[in-house]
């Protein structure tokens, strides 16, 4: 049973990728992490309700690759069900559950119930799992007159989750708070994770749900949003729902304390794998983003943050006289400087002197932004590259046209007049080294 549950989801996610290398260098990027900062993991009680194995499955999937996520689950149609049982009317207000104090014990003992579920269904899956329905939320009454007991997080109190982890188990939380005075009260779920991410400051936090994303208005998942540069568009189209919007809120809310290498992803137990472990995910995947700037006069240009950028991309520094003796066109950077072309002239030509993407950067869809503006602005471009450049390939597929010259590779785009060519080559391969020789 409980290898035939593992290993059906390595299956699954054998079945979906194309490149092995693709699913090792996330999973190497995400083992360097300090497991407790890996991922947030938030649970809907229909998922608890309808897809309880398959969650277990994904779950133990990931700890049988040595990753160890924290698992936050509400209980909406479990506690729905019990307090119907128990005769407790359960209203909400502000999207909160009003909740009487009668209704606590109810309510604990629900939450405690799919608690247990989770952790039997990993531990049914081969996993590890550690139930932790109370004991991690300091909470403050929000205002027991409106709303009863429940509870807002005040306090963030790690250590059953670091023991958990350290002992090899996957946490799972429920949102059950406790008051200064040791009341126990009912916290929303998203505030529990909001809370718990600004502490743990995790790489991903990720949201499971049924329908394993976010939808557009036909109804198909939409695969990546960067809020920098999709969020008003996205707001004021037509067809998005109240519920979309507070949503997308959130998770703005969410990322804005987070470093900006950190992502949302929401998807489905079946789709967590491949969302984790390959570039094009399953689901939908949110960031933070970086606006993109455009610098025309050299003067504004942040000279040693780019630099900075290029000797952390090419692992080599720039020579000393190569920002002072550039014929400067332009730069398209991203606010942050993590992705960046550096445009100069040759013969009035548009030549692509550095193309810069920060190692941390790279599937964020920075550099694709960056290289997107330049061609827009430069349809009609040159450039070269070391012949053992990785980024080759991606050239390759860019470029119209490229030859061989010595230990360069000399690209074009966009060019109509054939016979500028050779010229252009000669003089591109002749042009001196503009990073230092590295050692
Ligand atoms: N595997 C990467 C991550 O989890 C990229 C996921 C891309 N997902 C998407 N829905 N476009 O961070």
């Amino acid at each position: 049973m409980s290898t035939t549950g593992t290993r059906s989801t390595i299956i699954r996610l054998l079945s979906h990728m194309r490149d092995g290398k693709e699913v090792r260098d996330y999973l190497n990027r995400f083992s360097r992490l300090d497991q407790s900062r890996f991922a947030v993991v938030k649970v809907g009680g229909a998922v608890i309700r309808d897809d309880l194995d398959g969650l277990a499955a994904a779950l133990a999937f990931l700890q049988t690759v040595g990753l160890s996520p924290i698992i936050v689950h509400g209980g909406g149609p479990q506690l729905d069900a019990a307090l119907d049982e128990a005769a407790i009317r359960s209203e909400r207000i502000d999207g909160l559950r009003v909740t009487p104090a009668e209704a606590i014990p109810v309510i604990r003992k629900a939450l405690s119930a799919a608690n247990i579920a989770i952790v039997d269904a990993i531990r049914e899956s081969g996993g590890r799992a550690a139930s932790i329905p109370t004991g991690v939320f300091g909470a403050r009454l929000l205002d027991e007159a409106i709303y009863g007991r429940v509870g807002e997080p005040a306090e963030v109190n790690l250590d059953l989750v670091e023991a958990a982890v350290r002992g090899g188990e996957i946490p799972v939380l429920a949102c059950l708070g406790e008051t200064g005075d040791g009341r126990l009260v009912n916290i929303n779920a998203d505030h529990a994770v909001a809370a718990l991410v600004k502490t743990l400051q995790p790489y991903k936090i990720i949201f499971l749900t049924e329908t394993g994303g976010l939808l557009d208005d036909k109804g198909e998942v939409i695969s990546t949003l960067n809020l920098a540069s999709d969020r008003d568009r996205l707001m004021s189209a037509g067809w998005i729902t109240g519920g979309m919007r507070v949503k997308i809120d959130q998770i703005q809310a969410l990322l804005d304390d987070l470093p900006l290498t950190s992502s949302v992803s929401i998807t489905s137990p079946e789709g967590l794998s491949q969302e984790l472990f390959t570039h094009a995910g399953a689901g939908t995947l949110i960031r933070r983003g970086e606006k993109l700037l455009t610098e025309t006069d050299k003067a504004a240009v942040d000279w040693p943050r780019l630099e900075q950028l290029i000797a952390a991309s090419f692992g080599r520094k720039p020579v000393a006289d190569f920002w002072t003796s550039l014929d400067f066109d332009r730069l398209f950077v991203t606010e942050n400087y993590r992705a960046g072309a550096v445009i100069s002239r040759l013969d009035g030509i548009a030549y692509l002197d550095k193309f810069a993407v920060l190692e941390e950067a790279r599937g964020e869809g920075l550099a694709r932004a960056v290289w997107q503006a330049m061609i827009d602005y430069a349809p009609y471009l040159y450039w070269r590259s070391k012949s053992s450049n990785p980024v080759n390939s991606f050239y390759f597929q860019e470029c119209d046209g490229s030859v061989k010259a010595g230990p360069w590779t000399v690209f074009w785009k966009g060019e109509n007049d054939l016979s500028r060519i050779p010229g252009m080559v000669r003089k591109i391969a002749a042009l001196p080294e503009t990073l230092e020789r590295s050692g």
